[in-house]
């Protein structure tokens, strides 16, 4: 990354003000660095929602939204998808390169003898009511680890953040699962070290006591890709969450369950689950055109569940992959003629062709498949974020630590544009009218 020459800024008053270097990252768009900005000119950026501030420099994923390009540390999220499971992923985010038969061998070890839980979190989830949203119990039990793992919160110390992160990835999907058996009455699942982390995932999942659960390998594939393709994605809003969270020194469990928050919302993580409810309200193929004309009235305050992204304005690389995975697992489970999937292809194919659509440049994100392949393989809908989460915890502690060892890392803290009541006095109550 090198610098490049300044920048100023002009004034509508004709003063001008401010030297500010211009940063190149390796690719992308160049950064102007306005830290000095209020101190040079007494002034401050206005940039609600961050849409053209870069809040941090990582080497870790790459988006362009234009061109349909995810990188994941170089690497194209197609060819990730296609050549490596989801812990060789997880290793690659981590530690900056994929591993070797060895490495893997060694992480893949080590992640699986952390799937286990303290025995004391089993009390802990017997808080939450039966009807509980898996969400709010997962925010809730990830939290809670740091009660756990005293020994292990000293974020100056690299060991301490290593065996962290390893609980981290290794545990979320445990209490994931935990959540679902919680909620639906069932006896939670303890972890299996003879499965992949994807097939013991399933196994927590699915399995009952009362017999041998039957790993489905294209099913096991289909659930890894998704979290593949969820592990990371630059500076979104839960991964911003987290650093942001981070940078006050707050320890991992907490940034992590501050993220598990954000993505709960329907605009980011929650997003495949409203699209499946989306598509049980649409209920049937004759209703299509009805709702893409509420998602065109802004009046309705309706959106298309499942299209438009922030950042990419074309068809998205996950979602391609998505739709494949889809495809896929359709067939495995005989349901190519399932209802709601005949429903959203119909969906697709008119928004695509819709010019409301097409000059907006919403297209279908990877939410718009994940939901449809998550039910048809038995997960409930309000089970998708949870598994979002588990997929992301390793983007957001790849991010955290990244953020811990960044010598320019300071406490996020963002000035605003007061639109509130100058200074005045307070009127004794005698003398309010
Ligand atoms: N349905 C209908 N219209 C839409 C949609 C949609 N899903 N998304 C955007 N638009 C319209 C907006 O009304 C706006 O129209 P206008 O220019 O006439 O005012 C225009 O497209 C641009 O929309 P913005 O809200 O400015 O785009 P922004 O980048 O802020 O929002 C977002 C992106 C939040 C993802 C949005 O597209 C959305 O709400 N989509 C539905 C929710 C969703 O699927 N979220 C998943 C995101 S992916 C993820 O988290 C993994």
């Amino acid at each position: 990354m090198g610098k490049q020459k300044n920048a100023s800024l002009s004034f509508p008053d004709g003063s001008t003000g401010g030297n500010f270097p211009v940063l190149s990252g390796t690719v992308g768009p160049q950064a102007v660095d306005i830290r000095s900005m209020l101190a040079e000119t007494g002034k401050v950026t206005y940039d609600p929602g961050f849409l053209s501030t870069a809040s941090c420099r990582s080497s870790i994923t790459y988006i362009d939204g234009d061109k349909g390009v995810l990188l994941y540390r170089g690497y194209p999220i197609e060819q990730l998808a296609a050549q490596c499971d989801y812990l060789e992923v997880c290793y690659l985010l981590l530690f900056g390169e994929l591993p070797n038969k060895e490495q893997k061998l060694e992480f893949d070890t080590k992640v699986i003898r952390h799937t286990m839980v303290h025995d004391q979190i089993n009390n802990f989830f017997r808080g939450f009511r039966r009807d509980a949203h898996p969400m709010a119990v997962l925010v809730g039990t990830v939290g809670a680890l740091s009660a756990f793992y005293h020994d292990s919160l000293d974020l100056d110390n690299p060991s301490h953040r290593d065996i962290s992160a390893y609980r981290l990835i290794a545990k979320t999907p445990t209490l994931a699962a935990m959540a679902y058996k919680y909620t639906i009455g069932q006896p939670f699942v303890y972890p299996s070290n003879s499965l992949s982390y994807t097939a013991n995932f399933m196994r927590m999942l699915f399995g009952v006591p009362a017999e041998e659960y039957q790993v489905n390998e294209v099913l096991v594939r289909a659930l890894d890709r998704i979290f593949i393709l969820h592990a990371d994605h630059e500076q979104n809003a839960s991964t911003s969450t987290v650093r942001l969270a981070g940078s006050s020194g707050a320890n991992p469990f907490a940034c992590i369950a501050a993220g598990i928050a954000c993505l709960w919302g329907p605009a980011h993580g929650g997003a495949n689950e409203a699209c499946l409810d989306m598509l049980e309200e649409i209920g049937d193929v004759s209703r299509v055109g009805e709702y893409i004309e509420k998602a065109k009235d802004k009046d309705s305050g309706f959106r298309l569940m499942g299209f438009g992204h922030r950042v990419y304005k074309n068809y998205e690389p996950r979602a391609i992959l998505m739709r494949e995975t889809c495809h896929e697992v359709l067939g495995e489970l005989g349901l190519e003629n399932d209802r709601l999937f005949k429903l959203a292809m119909e969906l697709e194919r008119i928004a695509l062709e819709d010019d409301y659509f097409v000059e907006r440049k919403l297209y279908p994100n990877v939410d718009f498949y994940s939901g449809i392949v998550q039910r048809a393989m038995g997960i409930p809908n309000n089970m998708f974020t949870c598994i979002f989460a588990l997929a992301r915890t390793v983007g957001w502690i790849a991010q955290w630590q990244e953020m811990i060892s960044d010598p320019e890392q300071k406490i996020g803290r963002p000035r605003q544009l007061y639109t509130g009541q100058a200074k005045r006095d307070v009127v004794p109550i005698s003398q309010r009218g």
